[in-house]
């Protein structure tokens, strides 16, 4: 079931989504060579304390690892294409493609977003990735409006990725976020005609997220558990909003 959301409680997820894009603003700021993951990981954490909310990934079961993840942020490098883990060892470098991806609860209500920083010049191919990549969701936003159904969110993304040479990891997809982080439905990044395609409705609380190879679509686990890469170690782009079907169209709720 899909669960729609009250104007009452839009404006609580609207909190928590102004919340969300404001630690990435400061974090992608902070992304430069030389910091490592785990400043980032600190900063995030401190923030939300300070905020009064709670971090929507620590602690959370994640059925696929089988496993809680254990950190406030996923920073996946590179050829990481999700759930990369904050680490004191990893510092960032020149040429670096860093996602960055995260979620608060606030009231009781979630928001999740996710931005890709370039750390100094990664050259023309990521730069094209990331900026397909972005553009790929701002397009998939402007279908978020009742009357139109699910597929054309995912049918958006995936033919402005396909049709400009980069390719769509299959393994995640985005959801429905409200009182759980991860609410029906899911929101793929590819049509599959076998999968619900159900109406938007007013109050409908989409996390749509794009994760975009450079390379092939194939992806792996690590064997941390975690860390899903690129099989041809490819590069890897990640946007990520929340986004609410009102009267007036798409309200992304983790910008301003
Ligand atoms: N990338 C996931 C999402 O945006 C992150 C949640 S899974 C967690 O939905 F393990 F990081 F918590
Ligand atoms: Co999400």
């Amino acid at each position: 079931m899909i669960i729609r959301k009250t104007p009452a409680e839009l404006e609580k997820m609207r909190r928590s989504g102004l919340l969300v894009w404001d630690i990435l603003q400061k974090l992608g700021g902070m992304a430069v060579e030389g910091v490592s993951t785990w400043d980032l990981e600190v900063a995030a954490e401190a923030m939300m304390k300070d905020a009064g909310a709670r971090p929507a990934f620590k602690g959370y079961f994640v059925p696929s690892a089988g496993e809680r993840y254990r950190f406030v942020l996923c920073t996946s490098i590179n050829s990481e294409i999700v759930h990369g883990m904050p680490s004191e060892r990893r510092k960032l470098k020149k040429g670096d493609v860093l996602k960055i991806d995260t979620g608060v609860q606030l009231n009781g209500y979630f928001g999740d977003s996710a931005i890709t920083v370039a750390i100094g010049d990664v050259g023309e191919e990521s730069a094209r990735l990331m900026e397909v990549t972005r553009e790929s969701l701002e397009l998939a936003i402007s279908q978020v409006r009742a009357g139109n159904r699910l597929f054309d969110i995912c049918s958006t993304v995936e033919q402005h990725v396909v049709s400009n040479g980069f390719s769509i990891v299959r393994e995640y997809v985005g959801h429905g976020i409200g009182t759980q982080l991860h609410e029906e439905p899911q929101v793929p990044n590819y049509v599959e005609r076998k999968n619900e395609n159900p109406r938007l409705k007013e109050g409908m609380v989409l996390a749509i997220e794009p994760m975009v190879n450079a390379g092939k679509a194939d992806a792996k686990v690590l064997s941390d558990k975690w860390t899903a890469v690129t099989k041809d170690g490819s590069n890897s782009a990640h946007f990520e909003h929340c986004v609410a079907v009102t009267d007036n169209g798409p309200w992304v709720l983790t910008r301003p």
